[in-house]
Parts: structure tokens; sequence; C-alpha cells
């Protein structure tokens, strides 16, 4: 007999072999509902959305490769468990962010999606999906997101490094994959309606999506983690504000403190068909680093590309 798990998957695979392909990224990606995707990871997502139960106290953190997830799930991990670890035998000090944090549609090591079911309530997980592609929408309207966006050009300067990281030996044309880049053609792509849904949503339901910037974090990280704290329920109380809590959780968050622990320097993430240098998560960690790689031309090109499509939604960049 073949387990259910398996049976939903081969029908998946069947499917996503049917779909509009396209090359020019390190694999090629499919499309699905306008959206462009590594064909595994949308195997996953399928499953995932056959088997991801929301509960209404879930919370979700929701961001595009490259935008800032380690660092979204360091600062919730912290702010949500800060009664339960002392900042000097912390949970973040031996293990990556990645892995405090299970994501709704990608698989861990050694588990299945119905890990995320066996995690007691309240739960902290994280997504790449489109707000469209996640269930919650229909089943369940009262859980909370947080989304986390960034400029672009960084974002497409530390997709290009990861890329050529993660497939070892694999040098992609800056140029060219800027231009798909630019076309919309990225993973998850494109780029600009991955964040459009979540603002909007943000718009429509602020008390349930909280939209965030990587550079308004980088300018005052303290004030980002105490809206976060209020955001999800679990205010710092005045003791905590006057004790500096909210310094230290950005301290123990901080590109330089996680970048240089070990477990990030050595550490490995292991998924079911995936194996990931913690590493590869620390690069700078810098905003406007695009600079180094892109020229203004293209810099120019890309934003007014997304200004174009940001137009009557009150979001700027
Ligand atoms: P750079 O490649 O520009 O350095 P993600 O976690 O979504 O994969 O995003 C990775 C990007 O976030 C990388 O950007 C990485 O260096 C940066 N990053 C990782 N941890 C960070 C932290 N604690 N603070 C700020 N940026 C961080």
């Amino acid at each position: 007999e073949i387990p259910p798990e398996h049976a939903s998957s081969k029908c998946h695979t069947n499917f996503i072999s049917k779909l509009p392909t396209r090359e020019g990224w390190s694999q090629p990606l499919v499309l699905y509902k306008d959206y462009w995707f590594r064909p595994q990871l949308l195997e996953n997502i399928l499953v995932a959305q056959d088997t991801y139960m929301p509960r209404s106290n879930d919370v979700i953190l929701a961001t595009q490769p490259k935008c800032g997830t380690t660092w979204l799930k360091a600062l919730c991990f912290t702010i949500v468990n800060r009664s339960q670890y002392s900042f000097s035998n912390h949970p973040l000090l031996t293990r990556n962010p990645q892995h405090v944090v299970p994501f709704i549609e990608i698989r861990n090591e050694g588990g299945d999606h119905n890990y995320i079911e066996s995690l007691p309530s309240p739960r902290l997980l994280s997504t790449h999906m489109p707000l469209s592609f996640i269930p919650i929408e229909t089943k369940n309207q009262s859980c909370r997101i947080v989304y986390l966006c960034r400029d672009p050009k960084d974002a497409f300067v530390s997709r290009w490094y990861f890329e050529n990281k993660l497939f070892n030996g694999c040098s992609l044309d800056l140029g060219k994959i800027f231009d798909m880049f630019c076309e919309g053609f990225s993973p998850y792509g494109p780029f600009w309606n991955h964040f459009l849904e979540y603002w909007k949503a943000s718009m429509e339901r602020p008390e349930k999506v909280m939209f965030l910037k990587y550079e308004d974090i980088k300018s005052d990280p303290a004030l980002v983690v105490r809206k976060l704290a209020d955001f999800l329920g679990m205010p710092f109380t005045k003791a905590e504000d006057d004790g500096g809590i909210p310094e230290q959780v950005v301290k123990l968050c901080d590109f330089e403190t996680l970048a240089s622990l070990q477990v990030n320097q050595t550490g490995l993430v292991r998924g079911k068909n995936y194996e990931l240098h913690n590493s590869v998560f620390f690069r700078k960690g810098r905003v406007g680093d695009w600079v180094n790689h892109i020229s203004e031309e293209m810099a120019g090109r890309l934003d007014r590309i997304v200004q174009e499509k940001l137009i009557g939604s009150g979001l700027t960049f």
C-alpha cells in the first residue's frame, strides 16, 4: 500500500510535470497560479496545502527568500520565548534560526509535513508561499502573519550569491538573471506580486498582518522589536523595557552575533532532499550592498519597474 503522503506527492509530481517550464536559473522553474517555483518546492507547497491545518493562534513569518527570513525567525523566536530562556544560555547560541522556526512547506531533517501538526500551540511557523497559497485565507481568519520585505536590488544580489553557493559550481551570469528578475521570472517571483499581496492584506487587516521592511529593522531594530512584541500580543512590560530587554533581543539576533557563532559557521541544515550549510544564510547583512554588484543603470531600471507596480498601493521603497 502506498502511504497517503507518497500517493499525493506522486500525483503532484505528475501535475507539476505538465506545467509551463522555463530555464535560466540554476534549475528550470515552473509557473503555477502566476508564480514561478522550483518544481521540488512547488511539490512541497502542494503537499502542505493538503496537510497544513491552520490554528487560530498560529503566527506565520512570511518572506521571499533572501529578504531576511533568518533574521525575522531569530527575532520572533526570541521575543515569544523570552520568559523561557536566558540570553546567556539561549537556543540561538547553538542552533541556526532556520532550525528553531519550521517552514510550513519545507520538510525538516527526517521529518514530514505532519511534524508541524504535532507541535503544541501557539505555533511559530514560517513560509515563503505567496499569501494566496496559504489556506488560512479561506479556513481561518485569525492567524497572525508577519511579512518581511526587502529592497528588491539587495534581495536580487543576495539571491544571486545564494543560488551560486547552493548549486555548487554553478555560476549564473548576473546580467542575464537580472534581466529575468526584472521580467518577474525568478524563484517565487514576480518579486513584487509576492510582497504586494501581503501589503494589501496588511492594509485591510493591520491587526492580523504586519508588514515590515528589512531596511526599517536595520535603522531602528529596538523599535521594531517593541512593535513586533505588541503585534504578537506579548508587549514588553515596563520592567522589561527598563531592563533593556528589547535591546538584548536585538543584540542576540544581530548579524555579527549570529554570523560569528560556531553553529552558524560550521553547522548544516538538512532536509529531505537537500543539505545546506548554515553559513549560507549569513553573507553581509547590509543595506545597499547592491552598489557593489549592479550598475546605476540596472538599479534605475529595476526601481522603475517596481515603482510602476506599486502605483496606487501606498507602498514605497
Ligand atoms: P545578504 O546576502 O545581503 O548578506 P534569508 O534569511 O531570507 O535567506 O536572507 C538572507 C539575507 O539576510 C542575507 O543577506 C544575509 O546575510 C542576511 N541576514 C542573515 N541574518 C541576518 C541578521 N541577523 N541580520 C541582518 N541580516 C541578516
